[in-house]
């Protein structure tokens, strides 16, 4: 026996002999003469049609344990459906019922549910039209970026998840420890013992990967890192996770208009592929989430990003006829609100912004001559504001150094990512790419939370 995926069968559309397919009950729709059951297995946004008619030899028992959530495995005959709305039917001929739903517990009844109920059963929301839309989609995004990469000759690495070194320069890092937090072991002077921890002093989980790119990228001239990420910071909105997934290019020998160019390349291709890998979940989110969706991603595929440096962004945001909440003054950082009014009012695409004060940016990114900017850029979308973060990096050994004890940080934590700039110094850039932002843009979903399987934020870790 050999059993198909239901997005396969309902794309080839063809009548089959002997067919067998396995899934979850969506509806059943009991008539006098037959009942159709809607079985889904994950692989598509539609369902398959089963009908089943009462000389099933187990009729009456399978009808009464076949409610909505109910596992089942279907085999008989795949036929052209005389009704409208699909092109083939499964007529059972044979129904193994696995695991019954009881219709007076089991959560996910017909009806609608809002997406703030769906979060509270994280472990059956999957099970929906619009989670199963997501995900599918945060697959074909996932495998649009390796597949952008590895055809341009980057090397995947991985970055790992404990460091004790802070690449941001930020201090949102989560602590990892195994020291009993009931009795803390002290020096002598009374601060946390760490020499007694598990790695022998503090240890974190990382905020990026970024650094340890650059140190294969001093090796393998273009790398990339996808993971998860991890960041302290008490941010409930529904555009930040504690813990989110990045992608990071890192490219030896590669200045910022490079970099620039390189995040407008991908966006464009990952925008391409989901849309003619998952043209139906691209569709629902068009028409039931948001009717900006395709419009937007035809834009992004179709036209060239603005660019324009933080100072003419600036001026800009000086002279918009508009209220907003956060000051708007050289020096300061670009808040969601002007990011927004940048990409979605006034340019109508995404826009990335380069140059921004030294001040509010971090210790990696090269200084420019001026000495008040440095060679940074973020990709702003939208409807999400910072979508991308990325600059070229400071390869002067001085320089780095200076900058590393004017923000405050210790040298000697930095040791290793110094030498990068004793031995074999080349210019080179990079960008971090948020993966659920990026998700979030893709489809319209509103809540960060909701494009990842399972959210950790603020007082949330449940699943
Ligand atoms: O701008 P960020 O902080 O840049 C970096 O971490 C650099 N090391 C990247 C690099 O140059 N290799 O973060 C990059 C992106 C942001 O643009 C945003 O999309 C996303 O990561 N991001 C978050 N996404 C979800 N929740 C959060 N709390 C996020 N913080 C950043
Ligand atoms: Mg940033």
């Amino acid at each position: 026996m050999v059993t198909r995926r239901i997005a396969e069968i309902l794309g080839n559309g063809q009548p089959d002999e002997s067919v067998t397919i396995q899934g979850w009950v969506r509806t059943k729709r009991e008539l006098k003469e037959f009942t159709f059951v809607e079985v889904n297995d994950g692989s598509s946004l539609a369902n398959l049609q089963v009908v089943l008619n009462p000389d099933l030899p187990n009729y009456a028992e399978v009808l009464e344990r076949l409610n909505t959530g109910a596992s089942v495995e279907v085999a008989g005959v795949l036929v052209e459906s005389p009704a409208k709305g699909q092109r083939i039917e499964l007529k059972a001929k044979e129904v193994k019922v696995y695991g019954e739903a009881n219709p007076e517990t089991y959560p996910l009844q017909k009806k609608r549910h809002s997406f703030e109920f769906l979060r509270t059963i994280g472990h059956l929301r999957s099970r929906t039209n619009t989670f199963g839309s997501v995900f599918r989609v945060r697959n074909a995004c996932a495998t649009a970026i390796h597949q952008f990469f590895q055809e341009r000759g980057f090397l995947w690495i991985h970055s790992p998840i404990i460091t004790a070194s802070d690449c941001e320069g930020a201090g949102e890092m989560f602590a990892v420890t195994t020291l009993n937090l009931k009795d803390v072991p002290r020096t002598d002077n009374q601060e946390i013992d760490y020499s007694q921890d598990f790695f022998g002093k503090s240890a974190y989980l990382t905020v990026s990967g970024q650094l340890e790119a650059e140190v294969m990228a001093m090796a393998f001239s273009n790398v990339y890192t996808f993971g998860p990420t991890f960041r302290a910071e008490n941010s409930n909105t529904s555009r930040h996770l504690a813990e989110f997934w990045m992608v990071e290019p890192e490219m030896a020998f590669c200045d910022l208009q490079g970099d620039m160019d390189l995040a407008e390349a991908f966006l464009k291709h990952i925008f391409k592929f989901v849309l003619e890998s998952c043209p139906s979940d691209m569709e629902f989110f068009n028409s039931r989430i948001d009717n900006t969706v395709l419009a937007i991603a035809d834009n992004i595929i179709n036209n060239q990003f603005e660019r324009l440096t933080y100072t003419e962004a600036i001026a800009l945001l000086e002279k918009a006829d508009k209220a907003f909440e956060y000051p708007v003054k050289w020096g300061l950082d670009l808040q969601s609100e002007h990011e927004r009014y940048l990409a979605e009012e006034l340019f109508k695409k995404p826009v990335i912004v380069n140059d921004y004060p030294v001040e509010i940016k971090a210790f990696y990114m090269r200084l420019n001559d001026d000495e008040k900017t440095v060679r940074a850029m973020d990709v702003l979308a939208p409807k999400i504001g910072e979508i991308i973060g990325g600059s070229q990096r400071e390869e002067r050994l001085e320089v780095l150094e200076r900058r590393i004890q004017q923000q405050g940080l210790n040298l000697d934590d930095y040791w290793w990512y110094l030498d990068l700039r004793r031995y074999g110094t080349v210019p080179h850039a990079g960008f971090g790419l948020g993966f659920e932002r990026l998700v979030q843009f893709m489809t319209g979903m509103g809540n960060i939370r909701d494009v990842i399987p399972f959210p950790r934020a603020p007082l949330t870790v449940e699943f």
